[in-house]
């Protein structure tokens, strides 16, 4: 399947129905494993905020969430220098949290926003991600669950945009390089 964002081909890797039953299998698992927890969840805008709405339908706990929003992307498609942005608003000391991200391409902004929120004295911290690359730095960076690891390429869709662009379709889709 061939369509386009922002006049880029993009081609499909991720469709929504496989996207939604690893979503349901991730939120078992977290549910289970959050048994009697004190869970907060942190969605990292604007990225997560698809995966996050649908993961939490399938968290069978008391749950609370909240939002934190840095930026990294200087423009389309290359990494800039990550900056605090909006910080999480509700007390989160001696709480479990749980960062819920859209994807992990360096592991430089979770990396960065773990430092800001374990600044705030947590009883736990643990990372989500839906999507986790294979080039992420696995020497220093861990992430606690992930729904798919995926080749270095870059990704539109269920929230993940290309430049604003796309954070609409339901499906994932590989962005081709440009022809020449
Ligand atoms: P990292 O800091 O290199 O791990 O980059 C993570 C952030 O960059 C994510 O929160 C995404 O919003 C964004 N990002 C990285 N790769 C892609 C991509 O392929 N498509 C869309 N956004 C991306
Ligand atoms: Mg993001």
């Amino acid at each position: 399947m061939i369509s386009q964002v922002s006049g880029r081909k993009t081609k499909l890797l991720l469709s929504s129905d496989e996207i939604s039953k690893r979503v349901s299998q991730l939120g078992r698992e977290i549910t289970q494993d959050y048994k009697d927890k004190d869970l907060v969840m942190i969605g990292v805008l604007k990225g997560a905020f698809i995966f996050l709405a649908d993961l939490i339908r399938h968290i069978k706990l008391k749950t609370e969430i909240d939002f934190i929003r840095v930026s990294s992307y200087k423009d389309a498609m290359e990494a800039g220098e990550i900056e605090l942005l909006t910080d999480t608003s509700i007390s989160l000391k001696d709480r479990d949290v749980l960062l819920v991200e859209d994807l992990l391409d360096t592991g430089g902004t979770v990396d960065f926003i773990r430092e800001t929120i374990l600044s705030k004295n947590p009883a736990s911290f643990k990372t989500c991600t839906l999507i986790k690359k294979k080039k992420m730095r696995e020497d220093d960076i861990t992430v606690d669950y992930f729904g798919f690891e995926i080749d270095d390429k870059f990704i539109v869709g269920y929230g993940t945009d290309f430049a604003e662009a796309g954070r609409n379709l339901p499906d994932i889709f590989v962005i081709e390089k440009e022809d020449g």
